[in-house]
């Protein structure tokens, strides 16, 4: 038999451990299940609405109600004090902790294109300033916004090794949660380019409110961005087509530049690595040009590195 209402609450309101930082995902699940309780009709059908059940004093509807309803307001407080203690970490330059569990190194490359509690985490942390409403003209070729799960954009700095000397470009970066990440976890620069303004604003006024001077963002079509300035290269399925198809010619000739270049000077290799996420994977994987370090998936980050 399933516990009822009042004990699930007495249980989760004397479990201190739910009320530390690390509990995020926990505390999620609790609130997603409060949610539920939040509504007298749920709680108990025993009993009329906002009746007490005279058999339990600490019960009924409306006290279940209420209950669940301080209990998610600790629930959250707790939640906005991690992201407080996280945004306070970046402001004075240091990896939170947070983001440096998720980049030590693991044989599990995570998959599936949903959502989890690590995006709460980010979207709390980041608290993105709504965009206006979008302005940019959107073609058939020209995919809409969604965000990167953030799962993938760790596993993308554990996978493509990310470090100090690498500048990181983000072709089609939306509100920039692929270069504000990159650029709090690492030593790297992050570069998003984006065409439509209001998310340029946005990603913008965030890496501002947190002091991230090593992210820029710039507003422009995808397909005149500088690519000279970058050693990897991200795509989230930007645009399709014959957009695609010319970045991908753009960022070949970008792999033959530096590989002439370092040809002539005999200088250390740095080559560029193209990583991918979403359908644009398979169109990558076609390029004669490009090797994959795993085999590609729409679901997972896959890096690709100019074939020698
Ligand atoms: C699927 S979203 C990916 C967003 C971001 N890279 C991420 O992973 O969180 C694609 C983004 O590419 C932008 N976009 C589409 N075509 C573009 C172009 N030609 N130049 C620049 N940005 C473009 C869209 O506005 C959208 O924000």
């Amino acid at each position: 038999m399933p516990d009822s209402p009042e004990k699930l609450l007495s249980q989760w309101e004397n479990t201190d451990s739910l009320f530390v930082p690390d509990q995020l995902p926990l505390r999620l699940e609790i609130l997603d299940r409060l949610e539920v309780l939040d509504q007298p009709e749920v709680s108990d059908q025993s009993a009329g609405p906002g009746q007490l059940d005279a058999r339990f004093p600490e019960s009924g509807p409306a006290i279940v109600s209420a209950r669940a309803r301080r209990l998610r307001a600790r629930l959250e407080a707790a939640n906005v004090e991690l992201y407080a203690s996280i945004r306070s970490s970046i402001r004075q330059g240091s990896v939170p902790a947070a983001f440096a569990r998720q980049l030590e190194p693991t044989p599990i490359q995570p998959g599936g294109l949903h959502y989890d509690y690590l995006d709460e985490l980010v979207a709390g942390v980041f608290a993105f300033d709504q965009p206006g409403e979008a302005r940019a003209p959107a073609g058939p070729e020209n995919v809409f916004y969604q965000p990167t799960p953030a799962r993938h954009i760790f596993s993308l700095i554990r996978q493509a090794g990310i470090a100090a000397r690498d500048v990181l470009l983000d072709l089609g970066s939306g509100l920039g949660h692929v270069p504000l990440l990159v650029s709090a976890s690492t030593s790297a620069r992050a570069i998003g380019v984006e065409f439509e303004p209001a998310y340029v604003a946005s990603a913008r006024s965030c890496a501002q409110k947190l002091n991230l001077d090593r992210v820029s963002f710039l507003l422009e079509d995808a397909r005149d961005a500088d690519l000279s300035i970058a050693t990897v290269f991200y795509l989230y399925t930007p645009f399709t087509g014959s957009i695609l198809r010319t970045v991908l010619y753009r960022l070949r000739a970008q792999a033959n530049l530096r590989a002439q270049a370092e040809q002539k000077v005999k200088a250390a290799p740095r080559p560029i690595r193209i990583c991918t996420f979403g359908p644009c994977t398979i169109t990558v994987a076609q390029q004669r040009w490009l090797v994959p370090d795993t085999s590609p998936a729409e679901d997972r980050i896959t890096v690709f590195r100019a074939r020698s």
